[in-house]
């Protein structure tokens, strides 16, 4: 048997209206927010992502699926949207305005990484992107939201975690601080940590090994290097977020895993999900688009793990009750009805009912328990009599009553579907 590819997976039929549940609320709550759905190719030229996420990021060194094509061009399967959403904004010149420009997105992304719960080589996500503003109201703007969708899904118990990296100054300043200061415990570093020391030090800080947590303790505090603009920025963005009454903790080792960011960054945990127990982060990014080749427009974003969302509506009981397979079974008595039988299925449906037929010749018992099965609210019942008089005969499931009616009225018929 072939099996799917290690940490990808099939969405069967039973799990699909968790998934259209969360559609619909990234859409309806983007449009809220004057958002509008942008959708990018699901492979960009390589160089998008490995300028864009920066060369020493693990997405980038480990994790992405990168092959050359047939023309010898090396392409990557997206392992994140905002590189190749920023790609598409200059390349369609959509951030020529001044003004803000607000763009959401949905679908499956591929990183390379050791599947397990919550952590899959393909995942899907939505996100958000907002362009050409550095306010930190642009900020505000999109945790709110981020936290909109969230109570959206029935979701009230998670974290906010929030950070500022400062702007490229101050972190400059930080980075070799931090550098020295690593480099005067080394010996007492992880492996991984020693190797990023001098690529990505600030990585060092968000360490889940013990022995790095312990030296990360005493190192040097990003804040302090804050210069007037740095400190000002996050000072408005947490202002408002209190005015606001959005709860959020301020975590000072939350760097995130890109390169692109700057300013604000912010991470969504709930206790739900286990080791992954981030399900969105985001940040400000001012230099992508510079990077990849447009005029610098500055911009702030954040992207949900949509697998990650639903693993919390299912561990807090959250997800939409199943729906039944079908609202009206027709139950036909013969072959000889069946025609007729066709006829009342496409009157129901052409009027938005949800309706099913035996396909299989299937005798009218038969037919009867497969209806049960389906948990429609009726069954109509078509046999030689219904023929002969161009009648429809109606049982309503639940109240277990049944009417005949002439067909010409089933147009107008209330049925009562649960
Ligand atoms: P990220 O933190 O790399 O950020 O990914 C965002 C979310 O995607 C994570 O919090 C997680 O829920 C989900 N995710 C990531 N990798 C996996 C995986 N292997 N399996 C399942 N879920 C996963 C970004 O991608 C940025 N582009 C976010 C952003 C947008 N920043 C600014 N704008």
């Amino acid at each position: 048997m072939i099996q799917a590819i290690r940490g990808t997976k099939d969405t069967l039929p039973v799990e699909i209206d968790n998934w259209y549940f969360l559609e619909n609320i990234f859409r309806q709550v983007s449009d809220t927010y004057g958002y509008k759905e942008l959708r990018t190719p699901i492979f960009e030229k390589t160089e998008v992502f490995s300028r864009g996420i920066g060369d020493g990021t693990d997405i980038v060194n480990k994790e992405m699926y990168t092959f050359e094509d047939r023309g010898g061009e090396s392409l990557t399967l997206r392992p994140e949207a905002t590189a190749a959403l920023v790609r598409s904004v200059i390349q369609n010149k959509l951030a020529n305005s001044g003004t803000a420009q607000k763009f959401w997105y949905f679908g499956p992304f591929f990183r390379y990484e050791r599947p397990q719960k919550g952590r899959l080589r393909q995942f899907h996500q939505y996100g958000a992107e907002c362009l050409a503003t550095d306010s930190p109201e642009s900020d505000v703007e999109v945790i709110l939201l981020a936290n909109s969708i969230i109570k959206s899904a029935g979701i009230t118990e998670y974290k906010l975690l929030l950070n500022s990296l400062g702007n490229d100054q101050s972190r400059a300043e930080y980075r070799t601080a931090l550098i020295e200061y690593l480099n005067s415990h080394k010996e007492g570093l992880s492996e991984d940590s020693c190797n990023r020391l001098e690529i990505n030090p600030l990585r060092v800080l968000d360490s889940k090994d013990v022995r790095d947590i312990a030296i990360v303790q005493d190192a040097p505090v990003l804040s302090d290097y804050f210069d007037e603009e740095s400190k000002q920025h996050f000072a408005k963005v947490t202002s408002m977020l209190d005015a606001l009454e959005v709860k959020y903790e301020i975590s000072p080792k939350l760097v995130r895993g890109l390169d692109y960011y700057s300013h604000t960054v912010f991470e969504f945990q709930s206790s739900a999900l286990g080791a992954q127990d981030s399900f969105g982060g985001g940040g400000r990014y001012n230099k992508l688009f510079s990077e990849l080749g447009g005029k610098d427009t500055p911009a702030v974003g954040f992207a949900f793990g949509v697998e990650r969302l639903l693993l919390i509506l299912e561990a807090l009981k959250l997800l939409p009750e199943a729906k039944p397979d079908t609202d009206i079974f027709v139950v036909s008595g013969s072959e000889d009805v069946q025609g007729y039988a066709f006829k009342i299925t496409q009157t129901l449906r052409n009027n938005g009912l949800r309706v099913t037929t035996d396909l299989n010749g299937r005798s009218m018992k038969a037919q009867m328990r497969a209806s049960n099965k389906t948990g429609a609210s009726y069954a109509i019942l078509i046999g030689e009599d219904e023929l002969a008089n161009n009648t429809v005969t109606i049982k309503n499931m639940q109240a277990s009553t049944q009417e005949s009616i002439p067909f010409t009225d089933l147009n107008t018929y209330q049925f009562n579907i649960k």
